[in-house]
C-alpha cells in the first residue's frame, strides 16, 4: 500500500464513495447512520445501517444525515465521514493524506468549512472542494477548458445539478431538489391514491428501480408490492405494473426536463448553440432510469447521453483532480489558505 493515501470523496445524500489514488474506487456505501434513541448512540453506519431502514425496532432509527443537499445533523455526518475514511485508510497512517471532496451543491460556505474540519479530524492533511458539476464533468472526461459550452446534468438522490461549463467554470447553473428521492415520493403518492396502499421510501425506491421508465414501457412487466392498506390499516399486497409506474414518474420527469430547459434559457446563445450540437451528458444514479436520455431528447430536441456507470462520475472526477495537473489546480477551491483550522 502506498505511504500516502490521497483520496477523492463524493459525499452524496444517498451514498458516499471514496476513490484512492493508484487504486480507484475503494468504497461505496449508503450515507445512512443508525442511532439508538434511548442510549443516544450510533449503532451502525453505511451498508449495515441501510439494512435497518424501515425494519428497526422503535428505539433504533436509521437516518440519512444529508437530505436535499443540506446537512441535517452535523454529528452524524462527522461520524459517517470518520468511519468511512477510517475503513479505507486504516488506523495507522504514516502520513496525513490529501483529499478532494465533492459535497451536495446546497451546502453553504459555513457548512463546507465545518466539513473540512471533519475531514481534518478524520486524518486528512488538506481538503480541497470540487464543485459538483465540475467533478461530474471531469469524471466523464468532458473537456471544458475552452470558450465552448458543454452541459452536464448530475441527477443524485436529493439534488439535480444542471450546469453549462465553459472556460473551466460553471457559466450557468441550477441546483434543484428534483432527484431520485423526488421520484420515489411520486411513487408513494401514486400508490396511495390509486391503490390505497402505503409504502415506505425504501420500497418506493425498489419499485422505481425495478419497474421505472421515463418512456412508455414496451413489455408488460409487473411486481408484487406489500404495504399497508390505508382503509383497513392491515398489510396488503398489490400487483403493480410498469405502465403504472411510468405514469407515476411522468410528472417528476417532466419537472426535471423543465429544469434543464430553464437553464438553457438563461444560457448565452453561443454556448447554447454548442450544446445543441454536442448534446447533454447525464450523470448520477438518477440517470440510470431507463429511457431518461430519450425523454430529454423528446422534450428538448437536444441529443442526450448517459455516462457509463453514472453513479461513479463525481467520485471519478475527484480522483482525477488528485492527479494535480495545473488545470486541476485551477479548478480546486483551496482550503489551505481559507479553511485551514
Ligand atoms: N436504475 C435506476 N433507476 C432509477 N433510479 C436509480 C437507479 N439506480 C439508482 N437510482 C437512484 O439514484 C439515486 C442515487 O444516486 P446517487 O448515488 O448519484 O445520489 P447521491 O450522490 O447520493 O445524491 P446527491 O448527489 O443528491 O447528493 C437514488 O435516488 C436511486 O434511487
Ligand atoms: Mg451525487
Amino acid at each position: 500500500m502506498p505511504a500516502i493515501q490521497d483520496i477523492g470523496v463524493d459525499l452524496g445524500t444517498s451514498h458516499i464513495l471514496i476513490y484512492m489514488r493508484g487504486r480507484g474506487i475503494v468504497l461505496r456505501e449508503p450515507a445512512v447512520v443508525a442511532v439508538d434513541r434511548d442510549l443516544n448512540r450510533v449503532v451502525a453506519m453505511g451498508e449495515d445501517a441501510h439494512r435497518l431502514i424501515g425494519r428497526t425496532p422503535g428505539n433504533i432509527q436509521a437516518i440519512r444525515p444529508l437530505r436535499q443537499g443540506a446537512i441535517l445533523d452535523y454529528d452524524l455526518v462527522k461520524a459517517l465521514l470518520t468511519d468511512m475514511i477510517g475503513k479505507v485508510t486504516g488506523k495507522h497512517r504514516l502520513a496525513r493524506p490529501r483529499a478532494v471532496l465533492s459535497v451536495p451543491s446546497g451546502v453553504n460556505d459555513m457548512e463546507k468549512r465545518s466539513i473540512i474540519g471533519m475531514m481534518f479530524d478524520a486524518g486528512m492533511r488538506r481538503t480541497q472542494m470540487l464543485e459538483r458539476p465540475i467533478a461530474a464533468a471531469l469524471g466523464v472526461g468532458m473537456r471544458f477548458d475552452e470558450a465552448y459550452g458543454s452541459m452536464i446534468v448530475d441527477i443524485g438522490a436529493g439534488i439535480t445539478d444542471v450546469a453549462v461549463l465553459s472556460m473551466n467554470e460553471v457559466s450557468v447553473g441550477a441546483s434543484l431538489p428534483v432527484g431520485g428521492d423526488y421520484l420515489d415520493d411520486a411513487v408513494i403518492r401514486f400508490l396511495r391514491k390509486k391503490h390505497n396502499l402505503l409504502v415506505g421510501e425504501r420500497t418506493a425506491e425498489e419499485i422505481k428501480i425495478t419497474l421505472g421508465s421515463a418512456v412508455p414501457p414496451l413489455a408488460g412487466e409487473s411486481m408484487e408490492v406489500t404495504g399497508r392498506n390505508l382503509v383497513s390499516g392491515l398489510p396488503k399486497t398489490q400487483r403493480v405494473t410498469a405502465t403504472e409506474i411510468y405514469e407515476a414518474l411522468k410528472e417528476p420527469v417532466d419537472d426535471l426536463i423543465e429544469a434543464i430547459q430553464a437553464v438553457l434559457e438563461r444560457t448565452p446563445p453561443q454556448l447554447a448553440a454548442d450544446i445543441f450540437d454536442e448534446g447533454i451528458v447525464l450523470t448520477g444514479g438518477g440517470a440510470a432510469l431507463p429511457g431518461l436520455a430519450d425523454a430529454v431528447y423528446d422534450g428538448l430536441k437536444i441529443p442526450c447521453a448517459v455516462a457509463d456507470d453514472p453513479q461513479t462520475s463525481v467520485v471519478m472526477g475527484c480522483g482525477r483532480a488528485l492527479e494535480d495537473t495545473p488545470i486541476m489546480r485551477s479548478l480546486l477551491d483551496d482550503s489551505r489558505r481559507r479553511w485551514r483550522r
